[in-house]
């Protein structure tokens, strides 16, 4: 299978001297296009860090990541702000919604940035499975914590990206909830040939994921999926 994303020996330590913390240890693994990856381990052990890595918004210490075979920390700033824009979505641990924008500006954002046009069939859907549709007018502040989650997941996902970085993407959703968002996932997956690269300690969704990795304090292990 063709590697869209690839992590090569990547290290990201954070602070200097005494204080520093080797968040991600010299990891290597390819994300193929069109797949499921899953990442797993106890709190502090450098998952987000490891997704922040691969999604273009924090420099390894050394090693090197690649998208498409092009050097994400070696191409010039402007591409790789178009493409995080443009094929990457990226589902926070902590929402990021803009507190002075509407759920709907939140999520159409990405599109005027880019000044794509909207797909409003699309766009609508989106809503109605995430069932925002009734709050799209309010703000963030106005809106619960499971609502600013899936306002935050229209937003990865209005662009039909190409990769998908989801960082405990049901965290605060009750388990209906979390399967609808996550079968949401799937489908843009198989209808994009998007690559889902998600952190999550739901076990019930690990029978989709077709490569699981453990990560434990800062280091990669292979642990299964569908592949194995
Ligand atoms: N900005 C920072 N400055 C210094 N250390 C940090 C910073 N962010 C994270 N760390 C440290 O790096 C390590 C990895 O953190 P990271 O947030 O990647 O873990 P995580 O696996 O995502 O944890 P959680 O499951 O709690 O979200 C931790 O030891 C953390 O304390
Ligand atoms: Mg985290």
């Amino acid at each position: 299978m063709e590697t869209l994303i690839g992590v090569n020996e990547s290290v990201y330590i954070y602070g200097n001297s005494e204080a520093a913390v080797t968040a991600v240890d010299r990891v290597s693994f390819d994300v193929p296009t069109n797949s499921v990856i899953g990442v797993v381990g106890a709190s502090g052990c450098g998952k987000s860090t490891l997704l922040h890595m691969m999604s273009g918004l924090l420099t390894p210490s050394s090693g090197s990541i690649t998208y498409a075979g092009d050097d994400l920390y070696k191409m010039k700033d402007k591409k790789r702000t178009i493409l995080r824009r443009e094929q990457f979505g990226f589902i926070f641990q902590a929402y990021h919604l803009l507190p002075g924008l509407s759920a709907l500006q939140n999520i159409r954002l990405p599109l005027l940035l880019g000044n794509k046009p909207i797909d409003k069939d699309y766009e609508n859907r989106l809503c109605q499975t995430l069932q925002i549709s009734q709050r799209l007018a309010h703000y963030p502040s106005e809106l619960s914590g499971g609502q600013q989650q899936r306002v935050a997941i229209a937003r990865a996902l209005i662009m039909k990206p190409r990769v998908i970085f989801a960082d405990e993407p049901t965290g605060n959703l009750d388990t209906a909830a979390k399967n609808e968002v996550f079968e949401l996932l799937l489908e843009c997956v198989h209808s994009f040939g998007s690559s889902l690269v998600i952190v999550t300690h739901d076990e019930s969704v690990s029978s989709q994921i077709d490569t699981l990795y453990t990560m434990s304090d800062g280091k990669l292990i292979h642990k299964g999926g569908r592949e194995n």
